[in-house]
């Protein structure tokens, strides 16, 4: 569009300059004509700079990343204990967690617990590390980034129906946790490991909810049709499970 204005500024322009320099322009015509050269130029300025406001404020939206606090590895809760208190639960309130809980949560599902070696928390078939962590709330999906300890935001729709689908009251719990193996990082077996891979993950999500005294339960049913189209997913992104997490 900038282009579009911008040759018709310039047409403009060049009549205007045309008619500055022919013989026939009156002396009278010339500080009209100039004028109105000098509203043109910067007519063009103020549209340009305000498409250029429009187009970072867009990509401002799509790239929001927001920094989680550090996961509190000290956590004064035994894995037996944790084990023991494991269990389904299927009736969530909508009180917030907070976002020290769920940086402990995201920690324990795909986070780095050897940064020398870049190594995860769960293992993952030939290292693959094919995991993805989705954070789904009220507010959009944000993906989990285990080495800068972060959430990019990728959508601003709430997809918690869309995973609640055929469990809708689920949809309350004010988190969701979403699964998905990136195929492309699976050189073979990517069916079967990515499903075992997420499997670990979820296992972590368990034992860390029951650690921090949160509901959970794993959950394979979802509209995946749906969250894929929202999510802008390819066919190599495969999702395995979700949790939604709570009181
Ligand atoms: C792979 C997998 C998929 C599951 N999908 C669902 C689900 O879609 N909805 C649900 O309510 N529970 C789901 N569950 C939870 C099981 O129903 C639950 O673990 C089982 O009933 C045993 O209960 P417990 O976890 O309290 O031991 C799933 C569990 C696994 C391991």
């Amino acid at each position: 569009m900038e282009s579009v204005f911008g040759r018709f500024v310039e047409k403009s322009s060049r009549r205007i300059s045309g008619v500055l320099l022919s013989d026939t322009a009156t002396p009278l015509a010339a500080p009209v004509i100039v004028q109105q050269f000098n509203y043109y130029s910067k007519m063009k300025k103020y549209l340009a700079m305000l498409m250029l406001c429009a187009f970072a404020s867009m990509n401002a939206g799509a790239q929001e990343v927001k920094k989680l606090p550090q996961p509190d590895l000290t956590l004064n809760v035994t894995l037996m204990d944790a084990l023991k208190n494991r269990k389904t639960d299927r009736e969530f309130s909508d009180k917030a967690i907070s976002e020290q809980q769920l940086s402990q949560i995201l920690w324990a599902t795909c986070g780095i617990n050897r940064p020398e070696k870049g190594l995860l928390t769960i293992p993952t078939a030939m290292n693959a590390q094919d995991v993805k962590a989705y954070v789904c709330t009220a507010k959009g999906v944000s993906l989990y980034d285990p080495k800068a300890n972060t959430l990019t935001s990728v959508s601003k729709t709430d997809i918690r129906p869309m995973l609640a689908e055929g469990q809708n009251a689920m949809a309350k719990a004010p988190v969701f946790i979403l699964l998905v193996s990136d195929q492309t990082k699976l050189r073979h077996n990517g069916q079967i490991y990515g499903a075992m891979d997420a499997g670990y993950a979820s296992q972590d999500i368990c034992l860390i909810c029951a650690a921090l005294g949160l509901k959970t339960v794993p959950r394979a049913m979802m509209n995946k049709e749906k969250v894929s189209k929202e999510l802008g997913f390819p066919e190599t992104m495969v999702l395995e499970l979700n949790h939604p997490i709570g009181y």
